[in-house]
C-alpha cells in the first residue's frame, strides 16, 4: 500500500514565473505533517497544486493511489481531499448555518451532511450558538472556525489547512489548536502550513521547511532539533 497522498518532483507556478521546484512530499494514512517558511515562498502554491487549482508543469500528484495530477478541482474535493485556504474566503452576508450548508453542496458530502453538522458544532460549539449569524459579523477567530467547519463538510479523507492560526491571538491560537488536535484524534490525516513551529510540533508526526519553492528540510518530530535550533534554521544565527 503507497502514501496517501504523494507529491513526486512537482514543479508548478504562474504563467512563465516558477515558484515550486522539484517538490517531493509524502503524507501516509493517519498522519498529520506540517509545512513551514518564510512568506511567499510558494506553500500556498503548493496546497493550490494538490487542489487542482493550480495545473503542474511537471511530476506527478496521486491520492489514495490515483493519478490526480492535473484532475478537475471538483473531483479532487469529491476524492475527499479538502483545502481549507488561506484567509478569510467566507461570503459575509451568509449565516454560519448557511454557510455550513452550502460546503456540503456535492452529492458527495451531502450524504454525511447531518452527521458533519453535529461534529462541527461539537468541535466549535461558538459556531453553534452563532448558527442563525452572518459570517461578516463573526470575530477573526470564529471566522477560521466556520472555514474548518466548511472543510468539516466535506467529510475529509485528507485535510489540509492553510495557516489556521493567521492573525490570531495567543489566547485563540491555543483554542484552534485544542480543535485542530481532535480534529487529528478523529483519524483525518492532516496537512497543515503554519508559520508557528512550534504549533506545528504540536500537532504533526513530521515538518517540512520550504524556501524558493524548494523541501530544503525535513524534521521528524520524534528527533526534532529543539525549538531554538529550529528558529536558527528557519531565520540564521541572528536569532537569540
Ligand atoms: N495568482 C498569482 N499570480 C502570480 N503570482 C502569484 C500568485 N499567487 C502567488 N503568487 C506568487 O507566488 C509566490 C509564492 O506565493 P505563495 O502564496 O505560494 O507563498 P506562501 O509561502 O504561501 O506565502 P505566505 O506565507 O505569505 O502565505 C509569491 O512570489 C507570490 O507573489
Ligand atoms: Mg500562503
Amino acid at each position: 500500500m503507497g502514501r496517501l497522498l504523494d507529491i513526486s518532483q512537482v514543479t508548478a507556478g504562474y504563467g512563465s514565473i516558477t515558484v515550486l521546484r522539484n517538490i517531493s512530499i509524502g503524507v501516509d494514512a493517519g498522519e498529520c505533517i506540517g509545512l513551514f517558511g518564510p512568506n511567499g515562498h510558494g506553500k500556498t502554491t503548493l496546497l493550490q497544486t494538490i487542489s487542482g487549482l493550480l495545473r503542474p508543469a511537471g511530476g506527478r500528484i496521486s491520492f489514495e493511489g490515483t493519478d490526480i495530477t492535473g484532475a478537475r478541482p471538483r473531483d479532487i474535493v469529491n476524492a475527499g481531499l479538502i483545502q481549507s485556504p488561506q484567509g478569510n474566503t467566507l461570503f459575509g452576508d451568509m449565516h454560519v448555518l448557511e454557510t455550513l450548508e452550502l460546503a456540503s453542496i456535492s452529492r458527495r458530502a451531502r450524504r454525511g451532511r447531518d452527521e458533519n453538522l453535529r461534529r462541527v458544532f461539537d468541535l466549535f460549539p461558538q459556531l453553534g450558538e452563532r448558527r442563525s449569524q452572518k459570517a461578516k459579523t463573526l470575530s477573526g477567530g470564529e471566522r477560521q472556525m466556520l472555514s474548518i467547519g466548511c472543510a468539516l463538510m466535506c467529510s475529509p479523507r485528507l485535510l489540509m489547512l492553510d495557516e489556521p492560526t493567521l492573525g490570531l491571538s495567543p489566547r485563540l491560537k491555543k483554542e484552534l489548536a485544542g480543535a485542530v488536535g481532535n480534529i487529528a484524534r478523529s483519524g483525518v490525516p492532516l496537512v497543515i502550513v503554519e508559520q508557528d513551529v512550534e504549533f506545528l510540533l504540536s500537532l504533526t508526526q513530521r515538518l517540512y521547511m520550504i524556501e524558493h519553492g524548494e523541501v530544503i528540510r525535513e524534521i521528524d518530530r520524534a528527533n526534532a532539533p529543539d525549538h531554538d535550533s529550529i528558529m536558527k534554521l528557519y531565520f540564521g544565527e541572528a536569532v537569540h
